[in-house]
């Protein structure tokens, strides 16, 4: 059978196809499936947040990880594993995560905590979804933590934290893109209570199995043969090299590809970048005009900037210019370093992600990409 393998919807697929497809990470998977396990087995209830950026795999990390864990049988008699799902749009307050988990438990309950809800009655819900885990252990886990967090507000957390410390019969496992403060701060209930984890980035070697796998699954030996070979290898090396190991993007790439494109390299990049147009697009668009130029500015260039620079280059105020590159930076999209040499006191930004400057590049219809794809080739393997 041929499917294609939803880059932006993993949940779409059975835990078990995930766990398939899944290439690396091991180390990070046997933490997290240990952790689960021995919360299961023992009192300890270890959060854990996972932070990584868009695309990194949280949501397949998630679902396997659970997925493993619950393969062990004494570990699924004694956890009832709580998915709330990803885009939880429902999620207002306090009182709707509680509905939430109960309907992702069963529909009678979920019926029962609407009523509940209906009459403010939260602590009922509570009860209610502690009961249907009897003696077991819930493993709740909440994808976008920080969006839940900030539409609980600072007393939805509390409520939270002594419901999870009251009862001891809550884990959570949530994702988040980035740290925040509802985790980071003093200020807030859950402030140091979980294990934050990373996602390492995957090797070019995972990069080959996995798309050698996904060549195979579409029947095509010629291309799986291909991207295992010492040129095929050395093809991926170079991509690896101008987008790093995000599992979406090599997703991505593996759908778009045949010999001939990921031999010369450049049409192969560029099928990527097509295929990812919409989503930084959407991306861009949702930021302030006066920081989508900014972004658009360091993307024109190839090296990092000052603030003076780049204030004079969109026709703006210093003092703007940094606030706007301080906002840039806390979202994840430029990253700061200060100069090794010449003065020390300036700061240099760039782009955080190097695709984004290929696909404003290649929107803009320049051909300095091609020369970058090229540069990033060594000599010796040069298409
Ligand atoms: N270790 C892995 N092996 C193979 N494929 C993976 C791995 N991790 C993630 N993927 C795949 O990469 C794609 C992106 O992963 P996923 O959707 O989990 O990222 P995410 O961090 O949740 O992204 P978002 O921030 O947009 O929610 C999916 O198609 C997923 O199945
Ligand atoms: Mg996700």
């Amino acid at each position: 059978m041929t499917m294609t393998h939803p880059a932006f919807t993993p949940s779409a697929m059975t835990a078990d196809q995930l766990d398939a497809i899944t290439v690396g990470r091991t180390t990070t998977f046997d933490t997290l499936v240990d952790r689960i396990k021995g919360a299961a087995r023992g009192g300890s209830r270890p959060h854990t947040l996972i932070v990584a950026p868009r695309g990194a795999g949280k949501t397949h990390t998630l679902h396997v990880a659970v997925h493993r864990s619950l393969a062990d049988p004494d570990t699924t008699k004694s956890v009832l594993p709580v998915l709330i799902p990803e885009d939880s749009l429902a999620i207002g307050s306090y009182v709707d995560l509680l509905v939430e988990i109960a309907r992702s438990i069963d529909d009678g309950l979920a019926a029962m905590a609407r009523d509940m809800r209906t009459q403010k009655d939260t602590i009922g819900i509570e009860q209610a979804i502690l009961a249907a885990a009897g003696d077991r252990m819930i493993l709740l886990a909440i994808e976008n933590l920080d969006r839940v967090f900030d539409a609980l507000g600072p007393g939805g957390q509390g409520a939270l934290r002594a419901w999870v410390e009251t009862s001891t019969a809550i884990t959570i496992f949530a994702t988040a893109p980035t740290l925040f403060d509802g985790v980071s701060s003093r200020m807030y209930p859950w402030y140091g209570s979980f294990i934050v984890e990373s996602l390492p980035d995957l090797t070019v070697d995972d990069a080959v199995t996995m798309l050698s796998h996904a060549a195979l699954r579409n029947d095509n030996e010629t291309l799986a043969t291909f991207i295992e070979s010492t040129q095929g290898r050395e093809r991926l090396q170079v991509i690896h090299r101008l987008v790093g190991g995000s599992p979406r993007l090599w997703h991505i790439l593996s759908e778009g590809i045949d010999v001939a494109s990921l031999d010369a390299l450049v049409p192969a990049v560029e099928s990527l970048l097509d295929r990812l147009a919409p989503y930084y697009q959407q991306q861009l668009w949702q930021l302030p005009a006066g920081e989508q130029r900014l972004v658009v500015e360091l993307a024109r260039g190839w090296e990092p900037r000052t603030v003076t620079d780049l204030a004079a280059a969109v026709g703006i105020s210093n003092q703007t210019a940094a606030a706007a590159l301080g906002r840039l930076a806390s979202s994840h999209w430029v990253t700061s370093a200060k100069a090794e040499t010449g003065d020390r006191r300036a700061s240099w930004y760039d782009l955080t992600e190097p695709l984004l400057r290929y696909h404003l590049q290649y929107r803009e219809g320049r051909h300095p990409l091609e020369n970058a794809i090229r540069a990033a080739i060594p000599p010796e393997s040069q298409p």
